[in-house]
């Protein structure tokens, strides 16, 4: 049976179909990835093509180039009028620099995840990563540079909702963006607020792009990266307003005790916390528990309840404890806590 809001066959329904639940998604992941690597995508982004010229463009076989379009096509995310092919408004939309967010740099990320996703039968006989994404970027520098873009593309999508639901004070002045990688949050809200400043804490490896990103906006004298582990970094105090984004679920629940426990110390009184998660229900949905399998096999750490942060938050001293969930809930939710 196929589920519709799920774009998946359930497992099992039929004994004849039962192996298009995995070949159909692989084809898929395989040919959209292809497709953003090629600039296929982009390609397309100023109007329709004939298979030839989209061909030259991305430097591909007609032949390639056909087979690959073909299946595009049929999946929707391009469409074909006469000899004429273009992009879906949907693809042209988050997977082109004419749209609202482009997500190729995702494309180019999970074409590296999935060669660690071959590690994932250890992950689960071991509970933990034979080597950590953080390691890994180590090892190999352009994991961070891919990694960082990708964030940025997310950053870029969830920027308007946080400045919606960021409620910064004419006092606040002193912005800590703690795992600020690509520094988009913190270049979005300096240009927002101009009484602010920002120190971007962040490990080297995810902070490559980011002094010429924030020179780009001229920025620089307002905006300062920190190289470290935030774990034992010492990023100060007399801060006004802390970003703690999607950098919580890259932590064990002690070490995200003890951080926020730190933070509450760092703040003035008046100052703002500001933590984006995505939050562990009670019943998982599918993004969720893909999502815990996913940090098992990169940082061997899990999401956690809007209860566990209230009771970090508690205990550190923060007096009111809102929660935001934003919408589509695949974007995650905000929790805010006032010092
Ligand atoms: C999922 S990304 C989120 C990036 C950014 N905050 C955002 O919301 O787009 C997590 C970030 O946390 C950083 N990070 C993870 N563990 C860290 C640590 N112990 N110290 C400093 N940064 C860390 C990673 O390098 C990465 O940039």
């Amino acid at each position: 049976m196929f589920i519709a809001n799920t774009g998946m066959c359930e497992p099992g329904d039929s004994a004849e179909l039962a192996m298009l639940d995995i070949y159909l998604p692989m084809m898929k992941s395989a040919a959209i990835i292809s497709a953003g690597r090629l600039g296929l995508f982009e390609a397309l982004a100023r109007g329709p093509l004939t298979l030839a010229l989209l061909a030259d463009k991305i430097n591909s076989s007609i032949q390639g180039t056909v087979t690959l379009v073909d299946f595009l096509v049929a999946m929707g995310y391009l469409e074909k009028q006469g000899e004429l092919f273009s992009n879906a408004a949907s693809t042209q939309r988050w997977f082109t620099s004419a749209g609202q967010v482009d997500y190729t740099p995702g494309l180019l990320w999970t074409q590296e995840a999935w060669f660690m996703m071959g590690t994932l039968t250890d992950a689960v006989r071991s509970g933990t990563p034979e080597k950590t994404l953080w390691d890994a970027m180590v090892e190999k520098p352009r994991l961070g540079h891919l990694f960082a873009s990708y964030m940025g593309a997310f950053a870029l999508d969830l920027g308007p909702d946080l400045l919606r639901h960021v409620p910064v004070a004419a006092g606040h002045y002193r912005l800590l963006d703690l795992g600020g990688s690509h520094g988009l949050h913190s270049i979005r809200f300096c240009q927002h607020y101009p009484q602010l400043s920002a120190v971007i804490v962040d490990l080297p490896s995810a902070l490559m792009d980011t002094a010429s990103t924030i020179a780009q906006k001229q920025l620089s004298e307002r905006i300062r990266i920190s190289p470290g582990n935030l774990l034992d970094h010492d990023w100060g105090s007399g801060l006004d307003l802390v970003f703690y984004f999607s950098v919580a679920h890259n932590h064990t629940a002690e070490e995200n005790r003890l951080v926020i426990r730190r933070i509450g110390a760092s703040l003035n009184p008046g100052g703002l916390l500001v933590i984006h998660e995505y939050l562990a229900e009670t019943e998982l949905s599918q993004f969720h528990a893909a999502f815990r399998l996913t940090l098992l096999l990169e940082t061997g750490t899990q999401i956690y309840r809007h209860e566990d942060y209230s009771n970090w938050l508690t205990a550190a001293g923060f007096s009111s404890v809102s929660r935001i969930d934003l919408e589509p809930r695949e974007k995650g939710s905000l929790i805010l806590a006032r010092r």
